[in-house]
């Protein structure tokens, strides 16, 4: 058995636009008021956004750890820590091309640095930059899960299945979490996981499991708007209750996970294939 105690999960999509970030927040958000600690890394290097959404301006970033050998725990940011929705979060820096594409060098000296940080927290969560960058894909096959956010529209489910087979030729992962987002029923949700399951089953040998579903909200795009998440604006929207019942069911796989020792890190190296 490891005594590691941390369970990673990265929110990657094909497609940009399809609620990667929102749901990562919220899903913290979630785990938090169940009473677990929580980091939340911004690891969408190129258009990092996550300070955007909760509507702070943070003084140090992540890619200060890289350039300026910052300790990650000085990066760190508490979000509302008296508040109900209570968690750390790593904010990234918009709009610096050099880390869009980070190398593996500088990928594996990120995880090294963040691993004893990431170690103290029952959930790490990275929230990825869509599409298949080395740095979304890298850092996507380090975490325990890999939750895909995909919507039914046919362009996110066609980019969803390209991000799975390169990761798949890439990294060597099979184990992918499929999250529809944006519907409008359960049938609905069902189909497009169905859709997408099946095509991967047909060229790729394996499906994806099914997760979960977040219903539309118009309420989640007006916390956008006012930058305060959903959870904490409308704890009872319709997508706030998707988000906390996806959290339970994190919440038991984490435990699952746990009871068979999973691993000794948070971030775990993968070789390249
Ligand atoms: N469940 C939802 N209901 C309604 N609108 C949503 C939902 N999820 C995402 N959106 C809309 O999609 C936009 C993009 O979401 P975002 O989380 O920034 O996507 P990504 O991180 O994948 O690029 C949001 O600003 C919001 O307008
Ligand atoms: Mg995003």
């Amino acid at each position: 058995m490891s005594d590691n105690k941390t369970i990673s999960f990265s929110v990657l999509s094909g497609k940009g636009g399809v609620g990667k970030s929102n749901l990562a927040l919220n899903l913290c958000c979630a785990l938090h008021q169940m009473g677990h600690s929580v980091l939340l890394m911004d690891c969408d290097m190129g258009l990092a956004n996550m300070d955007v959404l909760l509507g702070i301006a943070p003084q140090s970033d992540i890619q200060d750890i890289l350039i300026n050998n910052r300790d990650p725990s000085s990066v760190l940011v508490p979000i509302d820590p008296a508040g109900k929705t209570g968690f750390d979060l790593l904010p990234a820096n918009s709009g610096m091309a050099e880390f869009v594409d980070l190398d593996t060098g500088a990928r594996a000296l990120l995880r090294d640095r963040l691993n004893p940080l990431a170690a103290r927290y029952d959930f790490l969560c990275l929230d990825i930059g869509a599409g298949i960058s080395s740095t979304a894909l890298g850092f996507g096959a380090m975490t325990s899960l890999r939750l895909v956010v995909v919507t039914p529209e046919p362009t996110s489910l066609t980019d969803s299945y390209a991000m799975i087979k390169v990761m798949m030729t890439r990294h060597s992962v099979q184990d992918f979490f499929i999250l529809v987002n944006q519907v409008e029923s359960d049938a609905e949700a069902k189909q497009t996981y169905n859709r997408l399951a099946g095509v991967c089953q047909r060229f790729l040998n394996f499906a994806p499991a099914y997760l979960g579903q977040v219903r539309f909200d118009r309420t989640l795009v007006e916390a956008v708007r006012k930058q305060i998440p959903l959870m904490q604006l409308a704890p009872r929207s319709p997508a706030s209750v998707d988000c906390a019942n996806l959290a339970s069911l994190l919440r038991r796989q984490r435990e699952m996970m746990l009871k068979q020792g999973h691993g000794n890190l948070p971030l775990t190296p993968r070789k390249l294939s």
